[in-house]
């Protein structure tokens, strides 16, 4: 059941003017915007949390109703792909309600997409549902096929409730893609056997490289394997046909050949992905950071809070897309093993 929004109505959408659209310094238009709701997780995948982390107090999140303005402002913005993450989505407590509420944009048309980005873990019970309010795809991040790895990289989670979770997608008739990051010596030789294994579903897979996002408790050089290296390993076993397709996002999609399904690779370290960069990201506190690789952010949370219009938040936003960098540097340190960037990845949803 949706919520109540008393959000006030962008004075540009009563006055039914065409919403201004967000372009930035560098004549980028900002169409897809990535919500963190929760830095809260039911895993510790290794490479994004330490075992112990510490969560952020319920009084800084963003309630579901401040995600909610906040989201439907930047609809109003012109942005048209929504993407919710975590932190894990599927465990922020009412996230249906947020997802409900949401969906009137689908229904109107401003939204073309919303979508989600999961462990899986929650799938099997919101799938259903999540399909009856107009999602059509979700991305289940998914690392290794055997259940002792996938303990071992996510320290907490159940391979079995995962793979339910995407069965339960599949029936609900949601289209999903594997998300896989590639793991030095943990999942590098299994990654043709998921190829295999998703487009066999009917899934398209990416493999992502690590990212030095964060303190972890492991080693960042000790994790991270190029991408150049599990494409040249893939190649040994598919023929790989570089393929147009684009989702406006980093990845670079091939076609296997074999198994006629797609693969992209996400290789934020060893290329620059920056030159038709279209998002945004928000973190569950309502901090705006207008590039994944940069430390520059924006507070939206002030100007939401301050008043009930919407006035305030909106030049908040304006302002931030000036800031909006060209690129990003990301670089592992490789004499001091330091992040490039202190926040880990669940704040702002990869
Ligand atoms: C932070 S998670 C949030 C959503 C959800 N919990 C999930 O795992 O899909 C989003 C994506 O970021 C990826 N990720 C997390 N930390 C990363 C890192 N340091 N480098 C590369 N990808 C990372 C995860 O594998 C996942 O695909
Ligand atoms: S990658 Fe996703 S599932 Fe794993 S710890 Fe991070 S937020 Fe949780």
């Amino acid at each position: 059941m949706a919520f109540t929004t008393d959000a006030p109505v962008h004075d540009l959408e009563r006055a039914g003017a065409p919403p201004r659209p967000l372009i930035d310094p560098f004549a980028r238009a900002i169409t897809y915007l990535r919500v963190s709701v929760t830095d809260r997780c039911d895993f510790r995948c290794v490479y994004c949390m330490s075992e112990h982390m510490t969560f952020l107090p319920k009084t800084d999140v963003l309630s579901l109703e401040e995600l909610d303005r906040l989201c439907s402002a930047f609809i109003a913005k012109g942005v048209s792909k929504l993407r919710l993450t975590g932190g894990e989505p599927l465990v922020r407590r009412g996230i249906m309600n947020l997802v409900s509420s949401l969906s009137r944009h689908l229904e109107s048309g401003a939204l073309q997409e919303l979508t989600l980005t999961t462990n899986g873990s929650q799938l099997a019970r919101y799938a259903a549902e999540l399909k009856g309010y107009g999602v059509e795809r979700v991305n289940v991040s998914l690392d290794t096929l055997d259940a002792d790895k996938f303990r071992a990289i996510t320290r907490w989670g159940d391979l079995d409730k995962v793979m339910a979770g995407i069965d339960a997608a599949q029936a609900a008739g949601l289209q999903v893609k594997i998300n896989a990051v590639a793991l030095k010596g943990v999942n590098e030789d299994e990654l043709a056997d998921m190829v295999t294994w998703a487009h066999g579903r009917g899934m398209d897979m990416t493999v992502i490289e690590v990212m030095p996002l964060g303190d972890v408790d492991e080693a960042r050089l000790d994790q991270y394997l190029p991408l150049s290296m599990v494409r040249a390993q893939l190649a040994e076993r598919f023929t790989l046909d570089d393929i147009d397709y684009r989702t406006g996002g980093p990845a670079r999609y091939v076609r296997v050949k074999e198994t006629g399904g797609r693969l992209g690779f996400i290789t934020p370290l060893t290329h620059n992905f920056c030159e038709s960069c279209n998002r945004v990201r928000i973190t569950c506190t309502g901090t705006l950071f207008m590039c994944l690789g940069q430390d520059d952010a924006a507070d939206l949370r002030a100007p939401l809070r301050a008043s009930k219009e919407d006035k305030l938040l909106h030049t908040a936003i304006d302002e931030a897309i000036t800031r909006k960098p060209k690129g990003h540097d990301f670089v592992i340190d490789r004499r001091h093993q330091r992040p490039a960037l202190s926040r880990h990845m669940s704040m702002t949803g990869g």
